[in-house]
């Protein structure tokens, strides 16, 4: 689990919309519905344009500011660097970097041409600076060194920041690859040695689209005899993950605490999606150009929730979700990805709209598909709060059982998976109707010793088994739903007869049970 001041944290996070943070009072009631939502940290952007208004003039108020006030509020905070990059486009950079086309060059899309329109984005422009400009590299690192320098100054006993986004779903819209004068050049160059060598060494971790390219590629050459059909995006993928890297050093040489990257995901050729993102198939990209960068993380806002989760959990990387969608399945997956994944942290990104109904400039801006019924319902807030406020209680237990089998849990979006299995028993979480009649079931199992479990769940009827055939029976001897206030069990009602037999956890729900086998 992440760890602050040595003790374990689990970022019960949520984002706030883009312009929230550009002042105090816009940020007044979204302090307010953190604590409603039961909160223990908010991820807030910090901008180029509002730090840095003329060049070398930087001005920290806003971000004192919000750090005094997480503090008064009893939050932490993750803060989000919007650069030269916010969502492939550059708006965030201040006006001195904008206006001046010569010394902060922009991407070109295609030669000589360094804006896209997207159709299938309603006809939006997009341009963005040149990952290959240093003199760019140069004024976002020394803007973001100064950052985290006044962070250290200001927060290092404190900790109030958690960790810092480097970037906003980085990369170029429109095209594979920039295509001025010099990127053709260096696209014409051999792949760095130690780069090819490296992506040849890692091939057991890629997925298989870039596997396959790179097993099918030269050892060393030109980036299309190395990477074949994918030699765009990686040389794209590598220069902005380099670009990335000597802002995030230039930061940690101020500040050392936990720096990330977001992506925006892969959905469509590339172009279609920011190019030298950390796209999940370019994870050993950013492995290697980017070893500055703590963690890689997916902003998820598709069907595929699950799928994606697997893609970003690896040994080498924890999960963290740094934006998510607040429609109804945001409970469940919250709950799923500590269960599951053993998850850094989990956040929805807008929180400041949970529980409100959902319009078509929803479905556009946060990839919600507002035909479908449960992924356009919203989040129940009180739910959302009761998950948070007992995931927080269950927390140092949960660090215990962290990266172990004694940690487990279900969602109803995988019914494939729905059983526990521990040492003697196996919980299994019914989800399907006429079990229950809600659709976002979910079931997280977590064993205190061999026979006593906590169990969070909802949606989900219960059944206990054995897993020993030397014992296959089972009695439940305890059964309570309760709390742990202050990490101490209280018991707010002893469950049997009618209410053991079924074991349907309609609402959010805490059980510790205790069982019994025998034969
Ligand atoms: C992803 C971005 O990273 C966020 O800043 C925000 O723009 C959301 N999309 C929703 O539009």
């Amino acid at each position: 689990m992440f760890q602050v001041h040595s003790r374990p944290f689990l970022m019960l996070a949520g984002e706030a919309h883009n312009s929230n943070s550009s002042t105090l009072r816009a940020m007044e009631p979204v302090w307010a519905k953190a604590k409603q939502l039961c909160l223990n940290t908010v991820l807030l952007p910090v901008t180029w344009e509002l730090l840095e208004p003329q060049e070398g003039a930087f001005t920290f108020e806003l971000v004192d500011g919000l750090i005094f006030e997480a503090r008064r509020q009893g939050l932490r905070l993750g803060l989000l660097w919007f650069g030269a990059w916010k969502n492939g486009q550059c708006t965030y950079a201040p006006a001195w970097v904008k206006t001046d086309l010569t010394r902060f060059r922009r991407a070109e899309v295609k030669r000589g041409e360094n804006k896209s329109i997207l159709e299938s984005f309603h006809g939006m422009e997009y341009s963005t600076l040149s990952c290959l400009c240093q003199e760019t590299q140069r004024a976002d690192s020394r803007a973001f060194a100064a950052l985290m320098a006044h962070l250290k100054a200001v927060d290092e006993g404190e900790r109030t920041v958690l960790y810092v986004q480097v970037e906003n779903e980085p990369g170029l819209m429109g095209a594979a690859r920039e295509h001025s004068q010099e990127a053709d050049q260096l696209f014409a160059q051999d792949v760095p040695a130690a780069f090819a060598r490296y992506m040849r060494d890692h091939t057991g971790t890629m997925g298989e689209e870039l596997r396959t390219a790179v097993e099918a590629g030269q050892a060393s050459g030109s980036w299309e005899a190395v990477f074949g059909p994918m030699a765009e995006e990686v040389f794209q993928s590598y220069y902005v993950a380099k670009y990335i890297d000597g802002v995030a050093a230039a930061g940690k040489a101020e500040y050392d605490i936990p720096l990330a990257v977001n992506a925006w995901l892969e959905q469509g050729p590339p172009g279609s999606y920011p190019t030298g993102g950390p796209v999940s198939k370019m994870m050993e990209v950013y492995k290697f150009a980017a070893p500055h960068i703590d963690v890689v993380c997916p902003d998820i806002y598709v069907r595929n929730f699950c799928e994606v989760c697997n893609q970003y959990s690896r040994p080498d990387n924890p999960l963290l979700i740094p934006e998510t969608a607040t429609h109804s399945h945001a409970g469940p997956r919250l709950v799923y990805t500590v269960g599951h994944y053993h998850a850094w942290g989990f956040s929805p990104f807008g929180f400041e709209d949970m529980g409100q109904p959902f319009g078509a400039s929803e479905g556009f801006l946060f990839g919600m598909d507002t035909s479908d019924p449960l992924l356009s319902t919203p989040q129940n807030v009180e739910e959302y709060a009761w998950y948070n406020r007992t995931l927080g209680q269950l927390t140092p237990l949960l660090a215990e059982a962290y990266g172990t089998q004694r940690l487990q849990a279900v969602i109803s979006e995988r019914p494939e998976e729905s059983v526990m299995r521990f040492e003697q028993f196996e919980l299994r979480a019914l989800m399907e109707p006429p079990m229950v009649t809600r659709q976002d079931g979910v079931c997280l199992a977590l064993a205190l010793g061999e026979d006593e479990f906590l169990v969070l769940g909802c949606g989900c009827m219960l059944r206990v088994g054995s897993t020993d055939p030397a014992k296959p029976h089972v009695d439940l001897l305890d059964a309570e739903e309760g709390e742990l206030a202050d990490g101490r069990w209280q018991v707010h009602r002893r469950l049997n007869g009618d209410e053991t037999a079924t074991l349907n956890l309609r609402t959010p729900t805490l059980l510790r049970l205790k069982l019994f086998a025998y034969c």
